[in-house]
């Protein structure tokens, strides 16, 4: 699996507890391509992302990455090839060093660093009581959302992996805390295929397609300036996202 493309063929899928949460969904998103994924909260986004993981198993119709359908992929396998920055990424309690570390165990201390600096991490981590050996968690330091989502970060560009996930934190972060991962992301991106689930609308601008999903199914997709020429739902989000609102 080396360039990322990604089809989900008339995907059906609901949780144990109730109704269909994905709908007969189908898209391809060419490898190396970015594509922004947005909606109302409970539209499905994060079980689709999750699905694509194989987080679930899906009820039937088929996802595949580079023309391997999942199912038969090992989950390891498949795992490898995803970073995933999920939407309250939870650490380790083990030190701050090591937790980036886990997105490539192989990699030298200059790797670690070096991805820090890249996700916008290095700063706040050297202003932490013991750097890089802090311990996070309950003994530990206390890092607030936008800091991990960073570290996430840091541990996502180390794992180098041909498709990068994003699910944007629905919390209010700072301007200045917003602005980085925005352009830690950025970096993270290149080269790579991308899938950001966005509630703030700034962050998909630039993207190639942006998919708008309501009810587990995609209604509206397109470049950010032809969703606006079309009028419709997410031309609804953006006028309503006057500001720095979210969704
Ligand atoms: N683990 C779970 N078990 C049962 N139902 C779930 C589970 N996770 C999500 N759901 C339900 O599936 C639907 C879609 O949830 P999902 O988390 O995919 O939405 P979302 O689009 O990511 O929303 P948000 O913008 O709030 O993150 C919701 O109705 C939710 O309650
Ligand atoms: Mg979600």
């Amino acid at each position: 699996m080396t360039h990322g493309e990604i089809i989900i063929d008339h995907v059906n899928f609901g949780y144990q507890s109730g109704d269909a949460v994905i709908n007969d969904l189908s898209i391809h998103i060419p490898g190396g391509s970015k594509v922004g994924l947005v909606g109302y909260s409970g539209a499905g986004k994060s079980t689709l992302v999750q699905l694509i993981m194989r987080l679930y198993d899906i009820h039937s119709g088929k996802i595949f990455i580079d023309q391997q359908d999942i199912s038969t992929i090992n989950k390891q396998s498949l795992r490898e090839n995803v970073a995933f920055i999920p939407q309250q990424p939870s650490l380790f309690h083990r030190t701050v060093y090591e937790n980036i570390l886990y997105g490539n165990i192989d990699a030298s201390y200059e790797d670690v660093i070096h991805a820090a600096q890249k996700a916008h991490a290095h700063e706040f981590i050297l202003n932490l009581p013991q750097g890089y050996n802090s311990p996070v968690g309950e003994r530990g330091v206390k890092l607030s959302g936008g800091q991990c989502q960073r570290i996430a970060i840091a541990r996502a560009i180390l794992k180098d992996a041909p498709i990068l996930i994003l699910d944007e934190a629905t919390s209010a972060l700072d301007s200045l805390t917003e602005k980085l991962i925005q352009e830690s992301l950025r970096t993270a991106m290149n080269h790579r295929t991308v899938i950001v689930i966005a509630h703030r609308l700034s962050t998909i601008l630039s993207m190639d397609n942006i998919l708008v999903m309501d009810n587990g199914k995609i209604i509206e997709m397109g470049n950010h300036q032809q969703l606006i020429d079309a009028r419709g739902f997410y031309k609804m989000l953006w006028d309503a996202q006057s500001g720095h609102s979210f969704i």
